[in-house]
């Protein structure tokens, strides 16, 4: 288990906090449902319009290289949205064998078309995969989308299902600013801790794979 920041080079997005701030509250609701207001809506709402734009390539090479994935790999990327990485893990890897899960019909409907066939609706708690079926489980800013128990399941199902390696990425903070930005930015989050808390919840479910941090700024 270490961690490792295999997202340094998705680039940084300049958030205005202010300005989502005033709508939280209500908007946290419909962002929740994970459907078109979540992806495609207004910036107060979630990503504020998610298409592709190539900029999960490095980040796909990154994972390449830091997991020396090659042909005959088996992937799974949870929480995979409209199948983005997978696409550029699929297309920086010449037969990788490519899987995505999401909770969210509307994204999946949008997958890429490369993607679709390989992308399945369900939830991080209750991977429909036999034990031990993937070389690399990848869950990037989705598990903490669930209450502290299902929290707790998605990372075991998450070590459940892989053979090998095991990439989380959550919300969480250094230091207080970050912790305030957090608190007054994120809309869906419902586990959060400081990395020390986040260590720890990782021991106690029996995750063994690396992790990194989604920070606010
Ligand atoms: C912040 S987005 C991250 C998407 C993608 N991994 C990325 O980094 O761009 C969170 C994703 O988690 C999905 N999600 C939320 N709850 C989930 C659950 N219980 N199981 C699987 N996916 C879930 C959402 O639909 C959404 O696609």
């Amino acid at each position: 288990m270490s961690e490792i920041n295999l997202l340094d080079t998705y680039p940084r997005s300049k958030r205005n906090i202010k300005q989502r701030e005033l709508g939280v509250p209500r908007e946290r609701e419909v962002a929740k449902r994970f459907g078109v207001e979540y992806f495609d809506g207004d910036r107060t709402q979630g990503y504020g319009g998610y298409r592709y734009d190539g900029r999960w390539v490095p980040v796909a090479m990154r994972f390449r290289d830091f997991y020396g994935l090659h042909e005959g790999d088996a992937v799974l990327d949870v929480g995979c949205a409209k199948g983005f990485l997978l696409h550029d893990l699929f297309q920086s890897v010449p037969g990788l064998r490519i899987a995505g899960l999401d909770v969210s019909e509307y994204a999946l409907k949008l997958a890429m078309d490369d993607v679709r066939p390989r992308v399945i609706r369900g939830t991080a708690d209750a991977l429909p995969f036999a034990d031990h079926s993937f070389d690399l489980v990848i869950a990037i800013n989705t598990i903490h989308n669930l209450d502290h128990e299902r929290c707790r399941r998605a990372l075991q199902e998450i070590e459940r299902v892989s053979r090998r390696h095991k990439y989380v990425q959550v919300d969480s903070w250094f230091n207080d600013e970050q912790r305030e930005n957090f608190e007054r930015w994120q809309l869906t989050a419902v586990t959060y801790f400081d990395t020390a808390g986040w260590r720890h919840f990782f021991t106690d479910a029996g995750y063994s794979g690396d992790f990194y941090w989604t920070i606010t700024e």
